[in-house]
């Protein structure tokens, strides 16, 4: 504090003594900025000290909280204790700064409001500071390491609760906000304790945040819990659950009363040739595919590719290619390696395995896709155009597996409690599970010609938010469209050609991430 003779200080405080606030002594410089100074932890007296010092430089300094002040100082506070005192005084919703007094200080020198810095801001956490971890994650999935090993599973499986319900409610914007929180958490090294450990970390928005601190401080989330018991949520789940319904056919037959499988039967609704396959195998399609199980369809698949085309490739595509223990499918990429001898190829495979009985039920779409016509644009980043067959597959069980069939197959307790126990007369199409000797196994088989086979495992590969991100990282950061077809670069005006995806991963200017890194 400097020193100022006797005579001028009392004239001072006499002076500031006599206004209510600065604008009676000197009209005040800056209207824009009206300041109210916190006495806690100030003080009363350096309070009226700097008050008074503020209006003489032509602040305009309040004496009294209001809505409208624009700047409130403090003096060693935390910017949280500032945050309750300010709701104390129902300001919380006002758009104030919460400066350190160090900015009032600085701009009592330079004579205006000095430009605001990070310094100026209250700190965040008085206490434990030292002692909170905080993450520190790189804004794409693509740029990420997601191993199957997560340490905060019952905050990933909240998040990715309200992703499901969103993408089933055809709302798939706020899907992917919850996908893209979920999988930030999934790098997390260690279980979060705060939200303060997740400060500045990409992708949590205020929705995802909000679910967060509630888990963390209840245990779960009022919102995960009440989402999972509403009847449309759980309806929906029964009724996508069945091959061949999406979203959009759920949501209409629920709005004509049908929420469970039972009401679709009685409602007489004409189904497709896949939803009629799909409700005959509704509960082994629901039943999670086992590695052991995977790779024996696997072999399967080989065999009938090798005994058509004896040099063709097949390769385990999707979550099992990433190393997840089960799926809800199985996921096939077929090539060759002369280019063009793949064609016709698929269909050969199918009368295979249809005539030694092991197609339950198949549909084949063509390759559609042709580079010259398609244009760098499309197809739509999300689409592709291979030639591909949706199945479902017999699988035969040894005995070892049949001894171990579940008696009651059921997928989880949504089905459980929106479908009661599955007897014979609900079922009429079904024989039990334990009584058969084989499953039913959704398989998905995509033929790739080998120019475009990187492309297609890259794509195939997934996980689908990390293909997600791949496209968006490719289109923002590089100015490039990746699709699971090619690579086409914007600014040099031309296709980028990879026989592998490490060299797709180099052309994106991105690290090498191998698939059992890319469960995001
Ligand atoms: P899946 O839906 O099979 O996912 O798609 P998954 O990761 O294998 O998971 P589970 O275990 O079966 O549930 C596998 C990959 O194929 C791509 C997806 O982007 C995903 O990366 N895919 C799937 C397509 O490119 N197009 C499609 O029409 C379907
Ligand atoms: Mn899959």
């Amino acid at each position: 504090m400097m020193l100022v003779p006797l005579k001028r200080r009392k004239l001072v405080l006499s002076k500031g003594n006599t206004g209510v606030d600065g604008g009676d002594i000197v009209a005040a410089k800056f209207p824009q900025v009206v300041l109210f100074l916190l006495e806690r932890k100030m003080g009363a007296s350096r309070r009226t000290f700097l008050s008074q010092l503020g209006r003489r430089k032509g602040f305009q300094v309040e004496e009294q909280f209001s809505k409208k002040v624009t700047h409130v100082i403090c003096e060693n506070n935390c910017a949280e204790d500032v945050r309750t005192w300010l709701a104390s005084q129902g300001g919380e919703q006002a758009e104030v700064h919460l400066l350190d007094i160090s900015w009032y200080t600085e701009s009592m020198r330079a004579g205006h409001p000095v430009h605001m810095l990070d310094r100026h801001e209250l700190q965040e956490l008085q206490v434990d500071k030292s002692e909170v971890v905080v993450f520190s994650v790189p804004a794409y999935a693509c740029q990420r390491r997601t191993t199957l090993e997560n340490h905060n599973t019952t905050l990933t499986d909240a998040l990715s609760l309200l992703a499901e319900n969103a993408e089933l409610s055809d709302e798939d914007g706020r899907g992917v906000a919850f996908r893209r929180a979920a999988a930030v958490l999934k790098v997390l090294p260690s279980a979060v304790k705060s939200t303060s450990q997740l400060t500045g970390l990409p992708c949590l928005g205020g929705h995802s945040l909000r679910v967060i601190k509630d888990v963390l401080e209840n245990g779960s989330s009022s919102e995960v819990e009440s989402t999972k018991g509403s009847e449309q949520y759980k309806a929906l789940k029964v009724l996508t659950g069945i091959f061949g319904v999406g979203a959009k056919t759920a949501d209409r037959w629920i709005r004509e009363g049908i929420h469970d499988l039972r009401q679709l039967r009685d409602s007489g609704h004409a189904l497709n040739r896949a939803q009629r396959a799909g409700l005959e195998h509704y509960d082994d399609i629901n039943q999670p595919v086992s590695k052991t199980e995977a790779a024996a369809i696997e072999e399967l698949v080989k065999k009938a590719v090798a005994s058509v085309l004896p040099r063709a490739q097949v390769v385990m595509t999707g979550g099992f290619r990433r190393g997840k223990p089960s799926g809800h499918d199985v996921d096939f990429l077929i090539t060759h390696p002369e280019e063009g001898r793949e064609v016709g190829l698929l269909p050969k495979v199918l009368s295979w395995l249809q005539s030694k009985g092991f197609l339950l039920y198949q549909k084949t779409t063509r390759n559609s896709y042709l580079e010259s016509k398609e244009g760098p644009g499309r197809p739509p980043s999300s689409m592709d155009r291979f030639e591909r067959c949706l199945s479902i597959f017999k699988l035969l069980r040894t005995e070892k597996q049949a001894a171990e069939a579940p008696q009651d197959v059921m997928v989880n307790d949504v089905q459980a409690e929106g479908e009661q126990k599955s007897d014979e007369s609900s079922r009429p199409e079904q024989t039990a599970a334990a009584d058969r000797r084989w499953r039913a196994v959704r398989v998905d088989l995509v033929v790739s010609p080998i120019s475009q086979f990187a492309f297609a495992l890259l794509g195939w590969t997934g996980s689908k938010l990390f293909e997600r991100e791949l496209r968006r990282w490719a289109g923002y950061e590089k100015s490039m469209c990746l699709s699971s077809h090619a690579l086409y670069d914007n600014n040099q005006r031309r296709y980028l050609r990879a026989s592998s995806e490490e060299e797709i991963f180099a052309h994106l200017g991105l690290e090498y991430i191998p698939p059992s890194e890319r469960n995001a």
